[in-house]
């Protein structure tokens, strides 16, 4: 490539912009840094400034050169959001990608579990994407895309998930009707169901989630958050609507009518288990999450 050709390339990059939720940590700091190397400009959002400053050094270490700013945010606010996306649209440009990963995660029985709990389940993990969405998409051009971090989670209900698995299959749904919506428009939507991923989410279910729930996912391995987070970038630089980057969410997808009464007799049998029963009602220890409302 000539000079005048590398310079285009350049020039393309630093005006190209990518905004990520959750992308002061895990897979959304991940898919940030992947994202920096062909987009100059890089918004990421999450709650805490901190972690958000800590993440937007380490994506310019990364990637030199890459301006990077951070929108301190709770995906569960559309009011705030709102705010946050116009801001970062106004400061950086139009984005034409933007990667969904905020979420958390809260871990019990579906009646154990607080009303508080299983709303703020399905406020973060869903309605967390839906304002977002609702906020970018106005902006959005033709060979623009938008991944949606789902997860395996919400292929198969496995206990002890009540809190938190709804609230991906309902995303499921949405990203299958969006993907018809923008289709028009020329923008891209793909989900990425992520198997267990180590990161600070996994390490904390490592800690708290069941016994019975840690025996379902025993034996199926983890995933970087860097492989997840290049396959979604893959996916949505190829125009794919469904990123499983393992084989074992492949199985898990493709299998699943035929898996899912096998899987439910295990649970059955695992949760009958007395060395393991005692303590499957974990219940609202789960509101411990530090951002919950008091
Ligand atoms: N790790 C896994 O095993 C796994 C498997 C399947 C799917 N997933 C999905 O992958 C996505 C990323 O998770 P991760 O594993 O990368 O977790 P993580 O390392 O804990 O990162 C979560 C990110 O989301 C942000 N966040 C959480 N609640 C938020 C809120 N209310 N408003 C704004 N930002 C919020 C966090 O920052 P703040 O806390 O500062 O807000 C952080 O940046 C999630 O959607 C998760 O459901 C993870």
């Amino acid at each position: 490539m000539g000079a005048r050709g590398a310079s285009a390339v350049d020039d393309h990059r630093r005006r190209a912009v990518a905004l990520v939720t959750g992308g002061s940590s895990g897979i959304g700091l991940a898919a940030a840094i992947a994202l920096a190397r062909g987009h100059g400009r890089i918004g990421i959002l999450a709650r805490d400034p901190v972690r958000l400053q800590a993440a937007a050094a380490r994506i310019r270490e990364v990637v030199p050169g890459t301006e990077v700013r951070a929108y301190p945010v709770d995906v569960a606010d559309a009011a705030a959001v709102a705010r946050a996306v116009g801001q970062a649209v106004a400061e950086l440009g139009p984005p034409r990608r933007v990667v969904l990963s905020a979420g958390s995660v809260e871990l019990g029985e579906t009646a154990a579990l607080s009303e508080a709990a299983h709303r703020r389940g399905m406020e973060v993990n869903y309605f967390g994407c839906l304002w977002v969405l609702r906020a970018v998409l106005p902006h959005l051009s033709a060979g623009a895309a938008v991944g949606l971090v789902g997860s395996a989670g919400g292929v198969i209900g496995i206990y002890g998930y009540a809190g938190y698995a709804p609230a991906k299959f309902a995303l499921r749904g949405l990203a299958e009707i969006l993907r018809v919506e923008l289709a028009g428009r020329g923008i891209g939507v793909t989900l990425c169901l992520p198997p267990d991923t180590e990161t600070p989410m996994l390490w904390r279910e490592d800690r708290l989630r069941s016994p019975v729930t840690a025996r379902m996912a025993a034996g199926a391995p983890r995933m970087t958050a860097e492989a997840v987070a290049r396959a979604l970038i893959r996916g949505m630089d190829r125009g794919r609507f469904l990123v499983l980057p393992s084989l074992s969410v492949r199985l898990m997808w493709w299998l699943a009518p035929l898996l899912l009464p096998v899987l439910q007799r295990r649970q059955r049998r695992l949760l009958q288990d007395p060395a393991l029963a005692s303590a499957h009602v974990f219940a609202d220890h789960m509101d411990e999450h530090r951002q919950d409302p008091p």
